[in-house]
């Protein structure tokens, strides 16, 4: 880290200075990437040299303890759209008792840039980095509430849409008006004809509500590229001046004083003919050279990085050693693997799937919901290796979030269904996933007494998990579908907004008084994980083999103690005996006892009784 002490800034002369001293890796990188582009470097180091010029002296404090934050074990994130959970940044504020009570240490805020007018993809079409989005308020709270929220000890992540601008976005409508330099801001062509090659070996994000990867722009006769929807221009990262307008502004959002930034679909950002332009290797030297300026300029704000693609493929999203990407990922495939299991009643769809552990001293976010919908990202060989039909099975997966089944307890809809293929992905809300809107639709007091157990033990599979754990708002409630979102023109096409409902507080004092209880229960999940995290480092975490497939072990090696912490997590409404062999094989034995209940158990004696999705975290006694 560089910029000086919290007291004396320096010139602005030395700060330059400073900055070029630790820019070795930074200069390799940016000019491999764009041979010849001295002069653009050069202006990238003086944009870096004016924003850490601007970094206030606190923030500079916080910077000398780096991301260090971001593996504490303390840390959990709960994920909210602004106007729909306090209508504006003030309400948020009033909320902040709530948040705190609940455990809640990191606010990951989903986009509060000021964004496009009409449909916008939820935030995602960015009208304006610089400023917040008016409906909800300005940067002047913005900035009152990031202190406020310091004052509490809690984090702030904020989203930051680097793939794409809205078209309404100043740079977009340069490029109409006919600026050429703007234009070559983003992927414009005159004809079809390239756009048509790209097309031979692109996929489709949104095939049904937004087909293709081009938009026609009658008005200016040319063709546009928009990989997602025809109103997010994809930005031209072969122009270094682009790269470094993104940074420009990727340190104006530090220095707002967050302590997070979520880099929107990162591997997407590099594009070219004739490849899947995804995943490029050049998307992550650009990830590289994010890292080594926020390092560089910013060294307490951590990068999370948006890539929703296979485990292997999202872990090179860490970097490497000699050059790390971003610090935070989304385990998305353990979120995918969760809903597997909980419709198959099968714990080996976590078990026997690959699991990496985090690099490069960064950290996964476990999660099970989130404001996208859940796209079946599945192991095809694993699946296969357990004996099944992979489209069958997905198939399977997609008709039983659907509802549709008649063994289904879910209530969700199709997302970007694919009449063809019969391909879809799912949405709906934790709650109503796991079973309690058609509990309480059908007032099956069983039903509704299996659906809070299943949304506890969801909760518990990734609150009680090494990394992040990231809830999302109004699960905590179990809140359920909104349908809302079918009679507005902007979002009836995008089932995603299903499970985007406005915050439901009142649930905790009036409606069915489950919600308070799956409140009640929840809070006390992250009360559990705080309070025993605090003074026992996870070392490892790995899962172990058990014979009765319904059933998840998963253990913690911990400093203090030799005994390792057992997890055991049951995926079935059916009660399940697991034989103490199992555990026996790992060479546990002896009495042990539930840190959540307090029950012990002896593996000496035959089995152990596990309830209906029932769960223990065991711990050695004698
Ligand atoms: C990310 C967001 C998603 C959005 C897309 C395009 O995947 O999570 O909501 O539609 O990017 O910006």
């Amino acid at each position: 880290m560089v910029g000086g002490d919290s007291t004396g800034k320096g010139t602005k002369k030395e700060i330059k200075q400073q900055i070029l001293a630790e820019s070795a890796q930074l200069e390799s990188l940016y000019l491999n990437l764009y041979k010849g582009s001295e002069v653009e470097f050069e202006a990238l180091i003086e944009l870096m040299t004016d924003a850490l010029w601007q970094r206030r002296a606190a923030l500079k404090k916080l910077d000398l303890e780096e991301t260090k934050w971001v593996n504490s074990a303390k840390t959990i994130g709960m994920m909210l759209y602004v106007d729909l959970f306090a209508e504006t940044i003030e309400g948020l504020t009033e909320k902040l008792d709530y948040l705190e009570a609940l455990g809640i240490t990191l606010i990951h805020l989903m986009p509060v840039l000021e964004k496009r007018v009409g449909e916008n993809d939820g935030g995602y079409a960015v009208k304006n980095y610089r400023e917040i989005d008016p409906q909800i308020g300005d940067m002047a709270q913005f900035n009152q509430l990031v202190s406020q929220l310091h004052k509490r000890g809690i984090r702030v992540c904020i989203d930051y849409v680097i793939n794409h601008t809205a078209n309404d976005h100043e740079w977009a409508l340069k490029a109409i008006g006919g600026d050429v330099t703007y234009q070559s801001y983003y992927w414009f062509f005159d004809n079809e004809e390239t756009p048509r090659r790209f097309e031979k070996t692109l996929n489709q994000v949104f095939p049904n509500v937004a087909p293709g990867n081009f938009t026609y722009l009658s008005g200016m006769d040319k063709w546009v590229m928009t990989t997602f929807y025809p109103f997010q221009w994809d930005l031209n990262y072969q122009n270094p001046i682009v790269l470094n307008e993104m940074i420009d502004i990727l340190l104006f959002l530090a220095n707002q004083g967050v302590d997070m930034i979520r880099l929107d679909a990162i591997p997407y950002i590099w594009k070219a003919i004739g490849t899947s332009s995804r995943n490029m290797q050049e998307a992550h030297i650009i990830l590289k050279i994010f890292r080594e300026v926020i390092s560089i300029c910013a060294p307490s704000v951590a990068l999370l990085g948006e890539a929703i693609v296979s485990p292997e493929t999202i872990l090179t999203y860490f970097g490497d050693a000699s050059s790390p990407e971003c610090h935070v990922l989304y385990n998305a495939s353990y979120m995918v693997e969760i809903w597997n299991a909980i419709a198959t009643r099968d714990a080996r769809h976590i078990a026997l799937m690959p699991h990496f552990e985090s690099l490069n001293g960064g950290n996964w976010i476990n999660y099970a919901r989130c404001h996208d919908d859940i796209g079946w990202g599945l192991d095809e060989n694993r699946i296969r290796q357990l004996g099944f039909d992979f489209y069958a099975h997905k198939n399977y997966l997609i008709d039983f979030y659907y509802g549709i089944l008649k063994d289904s307890f879910s209530t969700g809809e199709l997302y970007e269904y694919d009449p063809v293929t019969g391909d879809a992905r799912n949405s709906g809300t934790l709650a109503s996933l796991a079973g309690l809107e058609k509990a309480l639709a059908t007032n099956d007091q069983y039903m509704k007494e299996l659906s809070f157990k299943r949304i506890e033990l969801i909760h518990a599979l990734f609150i009680l998990k090494r990394g992040i754990p990231m809830l999302y708002a109004g699960d905590e409630l179990g809140q359920l579908n909104n349908y809302s979102y079918k009679s507005d023109v902007h979002k009836a096409h995008d089932s995603r907004w299903l499970h985007r409902g406005a915050h439901e507080l009142r649930l905790l004092t009036s409606g069915n008084k489950i919600h308070r209880l799956v409140y009640e229960r929840i809070k006390s999940l992250i009360a559990f994980r705080k309070h025993l995290l605090i003074s026992t480092e996870i070392l490892e975490e790995r899962l172990f083999h058990i014979g009765n497939d319904r059933i998840l072990g998963r253990c913690w090696k911990v400093d203090r103690s030799e005994q390792p912490y057992i997890q055991l997590f049951n995926f079935s409404e059916d009660r399940q005996w697991l034989h103490t062999s199992d555990l026996k094989r790992n060479s546990w034995h002896g009495v042990w006892v539930d840190q959540l209940t307090g029950k012990e158990f002896n593996f000496e004696e035959d089995t152990i009784l596990l309830g209906p999705y029932e769960y223990f975290l065991l711990k050695y006694k004698k």
